[in-house]
């Protein structure tokens, strides 16, 4: 089998551990590195997040560059602790990671990563834009070298998450999302269109937890908070699989809808900046860039995610360190 090489821009984050965990439970990927952003918790959180994260999972091989700790432009970051928890992965507690990131900051890595081999490697993002921006601006050769960029984050017909109008990612964050979006590089854009579609329940995770592993408490440490903020505040008996829902590009396209538009982000600066907008009627005459999800069978994503964690629990426990 062919693998998908991915680099995985991000902001542990419980759902970005869950795209974590779902990547590193495919066969289908070769998940090369991490890059951490500021984004649900600050810059330090997430790097200890995904640090501690890979050595609870006996991923230490996979290397992790820290990233921006600031959007481009605004001073202030908005943050993600009510939905993340303090330390950004909800009630799981990990002890202090014993590995450390690179030397090299994220964005050097990415240029570096994709300029040694163009075209070979994918790059995921399910976090704001910001080290992407700046390796675009840094060295614009890196857009032709990027083979494939996905991105979860947006709202193209749906309200917002962080704002009425805009999603968290672009809105932490909308000057390096329009940076990203007008670069001319291949985008899929997974939105919350389709991510609020894949709720995962509580008893998809007891159902998981039929399984004694460290891997299955984790999902269920690491999301009960998470649920519950849905549940108080958005109104869901479940919580979104918002980054996990960018693995289905490559473990299941069947399960997503996409169409090509031409897709920009509102930095007008007004009520609705971060919005994201798509040119559905083709008025501006502009050519798409990029393929967006706009339709999801969310319930057959949320089993082939539970079907993969299964096997993932399942695999030697001496292989994955205590929880
Ligand atoms: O809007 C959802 C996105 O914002 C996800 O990536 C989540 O982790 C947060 O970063
Ligand atoms: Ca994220």
């Amino acid at each position: 089998m062919t693998q998908t090489r991915i680099i995985l821009d991000t902001d542990p984050g419980v759902d970005d551990a869950l795209a974590i965990l779902l990547m590193l439970a495919s066969p289908e990927i070769k998940l090369e590195a991490l890059t951490t952003v500021h984004g649900n918790v600050n810059v330090e959180k997430t790097t200890r997040n995904a640090l501690a994260l890979l050595e609870f999972l006996n991923a230490r091989h996979i290397p992790i560059a820290a990233g921006c700790s600031l959007p481009l432009i605004k001073s202030s970051l908005h943050g993600g602790e009510v939905v993340h928890g303090a330390s950004g992965l909800g009630g799981a507690v990990f002890p202090e990671p014993t590995i450390k990131p690179l030397h090299i900051h994220a964005v050097d890595y990415l240029i570096e990563r994709f300029l040694t081999e163009p075209n070979e490697i994918s790059l995921y993002a399910v976090g704001p834009l910001t080290n992407v921006a700046l390796a675009i601006r840094k060295e614009p050769r890196i857009v032709n070298a990027i083979k494939e960029l996905v991105i979860m984050g947006g709202a193209v017909r749906s309200g917002g998450n962080a704002s009425p109008q805009a999603e968290f990612n672009i809105y932490e964050d909308p000057y390096a999302a329009h940076i990203v979006f007008n670069s001319g590089i291949p985008i899929t854009l997974i939105p919350l269109d389709v991510t609020y579609k894949c709720l995962l329940t509580s008893v998809d995770v007891e159902r998981l937890n039929q399984i004694d592993s460290p891997i299955a408490k984790f999902v269920r440490d690491v999301t009960v908070d998470y649920m519950a903020h849905y549940l108080k505040y958005e109104g869901f008996a479940g919580c979104g699989l918002h980054d996990p829902l960018t693995v289905a590009v490559v473990i299941a396209p069947e399960l997503l809808s996409f169409e090509e538009h031409y897709v920009n982000v509102d930095i007008s600066g007004g009520e609705s900046t971060g919005k994201t907008f798509a040119d559905f009627m083709k008025v501006s005459k502009k050519p798409a860039n990029m393929k967006v999800a706009l339709d999801v069978k969310g319930r057959e994503f949320v089993e082939l995610f539970i079907e993969r964690l299964k096997k993932l629990s399942l695999l030697n426990k001496k292989e994955i360190a205590s929880g």
